[in-house]
C-alpha cells in the first residue's frame, strides 16, 4: 500500500492499494452527505458497477452510466449527469464518485466542479492511464465539436483511491495506452526506471504520481512548470488528430516522445550514448514507435493548435533522462528538425 498527499488548492490523499480494504478508512469520512452518485461507463459498470455498493449501505446511491469511449465526453452527457443530480435532489453536501478511466474522471469531475458550484468529488480510476495521470491534478473537461478538452475546470478531488485489482481486466491496448504516460514520467525523473516498466503494480503507480504530485503542487494551474507534463504531447496530440483519434492517446504520446528525443538531439547536440539510453527507455513500453505522418502534416497540425503562441509552441525538450525543460520554439524550426529526422530515417 502506498499513499501520497497532494497540497494544492485542496489538500487530499491518494491511496494506492491492491484491493478496496482501505476504502472505508480513507474515503468514507469525506462523504458527509446522505447521497452518493457513482458515475461510470457501461464496460466498467459490467465489471465493477457493484464494487463500491457495500460501503454505502447507510447512504442513498444513484448510478449514472454512460457509454464507454471518448465520444461520450460530451456536453449532452454532462447535462445528463448534472440533471440526474438535480432531479435526485443532490445538495452541496453530497458526493460524486468517478469510477472509470480518464473519460469518466474528466466528465464526472467537470460535473462535480460545476454542479452547485462544486460538490465533493472522489476519483476511483480503473485504467492505468487514469491511475497514473488523469485522476490526479484536478484537470476536468468535456470535448466540444471544435476540439478535445476545450471546456473544463481546475477542480481537485477530495480523495483518489486506486485499487490495482481493477486494472487486471484491462486489455493490452489499454495497458499500452497508460504506459505511454508512464514512459513520459520516466523521462521527467530518473525515479521511474526502465526495469520498473514491465510490471504494472502499486509501486510503479506511486512513483509516477509522486512526480505528477510534485509538479502540480508547484504549478496547479499550468502557468509554468506543469507544462513539463506535456512531454511528448505537442507532437503526440498532432498525431492523435491526424489519426482521427483511431490511435490511443498513450500510443500517440509514445510516438511524440520519439520526436521529443530527436528534436532534443538537434537542439542540444546530445551524445550518442544519451540518445541510445533514451531509445532503450522508449522501447520498454513495446509501443509501435513508427509515425506514418510527415513532418509537414505534423507542422500543419501544430499551426492549427489552440495552444500555440503565435508562430511558436511550447515544446518539452530533454537534455538527459530526468532533465526536461520547456522551450518555446518556432513551428518552422520544429518542422526543419522533424524533416531532418525524417530524412535520416529514410536513408537508413
Ligand atoms: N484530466 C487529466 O489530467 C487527463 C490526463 C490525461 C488524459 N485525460 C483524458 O483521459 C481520457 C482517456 O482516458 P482512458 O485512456 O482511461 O480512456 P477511457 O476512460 O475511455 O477508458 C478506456 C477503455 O477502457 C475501459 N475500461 C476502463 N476500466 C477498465 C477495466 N478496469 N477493465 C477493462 N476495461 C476497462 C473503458 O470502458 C474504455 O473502453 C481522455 O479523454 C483524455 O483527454 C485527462
Ligand atoms: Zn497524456
Amino acid at each position: 500500500m502506498y499513499e501520497l498527499k497532494v497540497r494544492a488548492s485542496k489538500t487530499y490523499g491518494i491511496t494506492i492499494a491492491e484491493n478496496l480494504s482501505l476504502f472505508t478508512e480513507r474515503v468514507l469520512p469525506l462523504i458527509t452527505g446522505a447521497s452518493v452518485a457513482i458515475i461510470t461507463d457501461d464496460k466498467v459498470s459490467a465489471l465493477y458497477g457493484g464494487a463500491l455498493d457495500g460501503f454505502f449501505t447507510a447512504k442513498r446511491v444513484i448510478k449514472i452510466v454512460i457509454r464507454h469511449g471518448e465520444k461520450s465526453k460530451n456536453a449532452a452527457n454532462y447535462l445528463k449527469i448534472i440533471n440526474a443530480l438535480a432531479e435526485n435532489g443532490f445538495t452541496r453536501e453530497d458526493t460524486v464518485i468517478a469510477l472509470g478511466g480518464g473519460v469518466i474522471g474528466d466528465i464526472a469531475g467537470f460535473a462535480a466542479s460545476t454542479y452547485m458550484r462544486g460538490i465533493t468529488l472522489i476519483q476511483v480510476p480503473t485504467t492505468l492511464l487514469a491511475a497514473v495521470d488523469s485522476s490526479v491534478g484536478g484537470k476536468t473537461a468535456i470535448d466540444l465539436n471544435a476540439g478535445k478538452n476545450l471546456c473544463g475546470t481546475f477542480y481537485q478531488p477530495s480523495a483518489v483511491y486506486i485499487n490495482t485489482g481493477f486494472l487486471k481486466t484491462l486489455p493490452v491496448k489499454e495497458i499500452k495506452n497508460g504506459l505511454g504516460e508512464v514512459i513520459k514520467y520516466a523521462f521527467l525523473s530518473d525515479t521511474v526506471r526502465k526495469e520498473d516498466i514491465g510490471d504494472i503494480n502499486a509501486a510503479l503507480i506511486y512513483k509516477c504520481l509522486k512526480i505528477k504530485r510534485d509538479i502540480v503542487e508547484k504549478d496547479e494551474k499550468e502557468s509554468g512548470c506543469r507544462a513539463l507534463l506535456n512531454l511528448g504531447h505537442t507532437v503526440g496530440h498532432a498525431i492523435e488528430r491526424l489519426s482521427g483519434y483511431k490511435l490511443s492517446h498513450g500510443a500517440c504520446v509514445a510516438k511524440g516522445m520519439v520526436y521529443a528525443v530527436e528534436v532534443s538531439k538537434r537542439i542540444y547536440g546530445l551524445s550518442d550514448e544519451t540518445v541510445s539510453n533514451m531509445y532503450a527507455l522508449l522501447k520498454s513500453g513495446k509501443h509501435d514507435l513508427s509515425c506514418g505522418y510527415s513532418a509537414e502534416s505534423i507542422a500543419r497540425q501544430l499551426a492549427a493548435d489552440k495552444k500555440r503562441y503565435g508562430d511558436r509552441v511550447n515544446f518539452i525538450a530533454v537534455k538527459d533522462i530526468g532533465k526536461a525543460e520547456i522551450v518555446k520554439i518556432k513551428i518552422s524550426d520544429l518542422k526543419t528538425m522533424m524533416e531532418d529526422y525524417e530524412s535520416s530515417f529514410k536513408s537508413v
